[in-house]
């Protein structure tokens, strides 16, 4: 399946971006897909700073890095990218209905025997597998912020998944060194389920005064050795993206500690999503 496979990545956001990066560099063809040539451009950004980070810290030669950028061909029409790819990769901003469509599309323009895959962190997958005419090819594929770096991937089944959808795409993530893990769909699938109730907790703390931000994230980091505190991972992994997936679990479950800090939402109507938009609760240069 893999030989001479070609990958599609729509959406050149910060998730988005990274995956291209990880299978570009694993050696793929990849179609890098947004809705603008800004976008591709951001997108394009993304993938040669990262890389000339590795450059620059002598972990990959000026040569690869070029590689790695050659593989990357840059898409405005999906149907087009799509269509002799065995892999699609759906990585847009959260909104059902963007996705359903995106899918639509890629369902009729993808070859019959491609996997049909969402990197959503908040949406169900079920709602989105349930818009298409083939919806057994249809698998999370969530990866970890950053995705060049973070190994863990989780491998979302619905109801209505081929096994051998699910088994292919394993054993592809082993081989690009990805440690996946297979799950059912529900609201935050395992890591975020565990993980932004933990940040949503953290963001209480500090909206009621009970802390510094600093204070909070050098308890976490000091004491747990977690790599950042829960605000500054907040501001890594986008607070637009951590409110999507608060509301997404407190609709599902209803349980009060789902709910999102009225502070994490004004933050994120002013536009302060954290890192990729300079400021969150931190500022960043
Ligand atoms: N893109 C590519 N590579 C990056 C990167 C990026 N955005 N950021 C850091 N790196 C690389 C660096 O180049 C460096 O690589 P080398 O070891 O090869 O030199 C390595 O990562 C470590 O980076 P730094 O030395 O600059 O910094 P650090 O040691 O402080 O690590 C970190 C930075 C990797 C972000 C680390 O703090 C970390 O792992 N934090 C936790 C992140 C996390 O939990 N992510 C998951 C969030 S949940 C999610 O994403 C899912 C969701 O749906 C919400």
């Amino acid at each position: 399946m893999t030989e001479n496979m070609k990958v599609a990545v729509i959406g050149q956001g910060t998730m988005g971006a990274g995956i291209t990066e990880v299978f570009a560099k694993a050696g793929f063809e990849v179609h890098a897909v947004d809705n603008s040539e800004a976008a591709l451009e951001r997108g394009r950004s993304i993938v040669a700073k990262s890389t000339g980070r590795a450059v620059s810290k002598g972990k990959m030669s000026e040569e690869d890095q070029q590689a790695v950028l050659d593989r990357i061909t840059y898409f405005t029409d999906t149907a087009q990218a799509v269509s002799d790819c065995g892999l699609i990769i759906e990585a847009v901003f959260e909104n059902l209905e963007l996705k359903q469509s995106i899918f639509k599309t890629v369902d009729e323009a993808a070859p019959a025997d491609a996997i049909l895959a969402t990197n959503t962190s908040s949406l169900a997958i079920t709602a989105i597998a349930a818009a298409v005419s083939s919806p057994e090819r249809v698998v999370g594929v969530h990866f970890f912020n950053p995705a060049p770096v973070q190994t863990l991937v989780e491998v979302i089944r619905t109801v209505f998944t081929d096994d051998a959808i699910v088994a292919k795409l394993v054993e592809l993530l082993k081989g690009l060194r990805k440690s996946p893990v297979v799950v059912n769909d529900r609201a935050g699938f395992i890591v975020n389920c565990l993980l932004v109730p933990y940040i949503g907790s953290a963001i209480y703390l500090y909206e009621n005064g009970f802390a510094t931000r600093e204070e909070i994230d050098k308890a976490m980091v000091e004491q747990a050795k977690y790599p950042m505190g829960p605000l500054a991972l907040a501001d890594l992994i986008g607070n637009d993206v951590c409110l999507a997936v608060l509301e997404k679990m407190y609709d599902e479950t209803k349980d009060r500690v789902q709910a999102p800090a009225p502070i994490l939402t004004r933050l994120v109507m002013a536009n302060m999503m954290g890192m990729k938009t300079g400021r969150g609760f931190y500022t960043y240069e």
